[in-house]
């Protein structure tokens, strides 16, 4: 019998119920240079975590369909294999978590065009698996050109929020990763920026609906990474499985 526990680890991280997404938000200029104090913008990258974990899941599953590689890398303990023979796993030593470590920070490292260094800490022992999705180069609108603003149009899903003041548009990248432009009303740049936390996030990506935009919104280029660190221990009968969380990003313009 397995026994899930979800552990948070460090402040990005959330596991609650309605809260699918692990966010990290940012606040982008809207100008470049910014005109005046109130001359930014909000961005959120939110990360599947319950997508990270059911990839985890269906490692014991012969029939389930592998995750797709461009998206996903899953690290294995080498004492283990996965149910379906055609997953793409990277056999990993987790029994040396120094030489672990050093091997998935460099896979992230080369993974985001070198943004994102030291992404984990030491791993346990008892480390079953390790399920990363990275964005590398990651450019928002896709649109071309060098500019720093350019115009939004087609269908996305939106929300607008009257109350608060601003316009939130979602950008997905994939099933592991999504991406919400925030565009504060004029003057509501500090009670969006407030009101934008990990509960309302969730509470507004839910209430989005598909709609046609045509909006002028800066270009920014990502560097993501999410994780999920499956440890599983024996006590008594039961395999206790810990669960640990974590995401990073790093941003540049245009
Ligand atoms: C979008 O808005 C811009 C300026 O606000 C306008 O020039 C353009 O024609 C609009 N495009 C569409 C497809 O409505």
């Amino acid at each position: 019998m397995r026994i899930l526990l979800f552990l948070c680890v460090g402040a990005s991280l959330v596991h609650l119920g309605v809260q699918d997404y692990s966010f990290m938000t940012v606040t982008i200029p809207k100008n470049m240079p910014p005109k005046n104090p109130n001359d930014y913008s909000l961005l959120a990258v939110g990360v599947n975590l319950d997508k990270l974990n059911s990839v985890y899941e269906n490692l014991e599953e012969t029939d389930s369909t592998p995750p797709p590689a461009d998206a996903v890398t899953i690290f294995l303990s080498t004492l283990k294999s996965p149910a379906n023979e055609k997953t793409i796993v990277i056999s990993t030593d987790f029994n040396n978590p120094t030489a672990a470590k050093t091997k998935l920070n460099n896979y992230v490292t080369q993974h985001t065009s070198g943004k994102i260094k030291n992404f984990y800490s030491d791993f346990e022992q008892t480390t079953e698996a390790v399920i990363l999705s990275c964005a590398d180069k990651w450019k928002i609108p896709v649109s071309g050109g060098n500019s720093y603003m350019v115009q939004l149009t087609g269908e996305y899903n939106t929300m607008t929020n009257k109350e608060i003041g601003f316009t939130m548009i979602e950008i997905p990248k994939n099933q592991f990763m999504t991406l919400l432009y925030i565009i504060p009303d004029e003057g509501k740049l500090a009670s969006v920026r407030a009101a934008a936390n990990k509960m309302n996030l969730a509470l507004w990506k839910n209430s989005m609906t598909r709609q046609v935009v045509n909006l002028t919104v800066f270009r920014a280029t990502l560097y993501v990474c999410g994780t999920m660190i499956a440890d599983v221990t024996e006590v008594d009968d039961h395999q206790l499985i810990k669960y640990k969380q974590a995401s990073r990003m790093s941003v540049t313009y245009p």
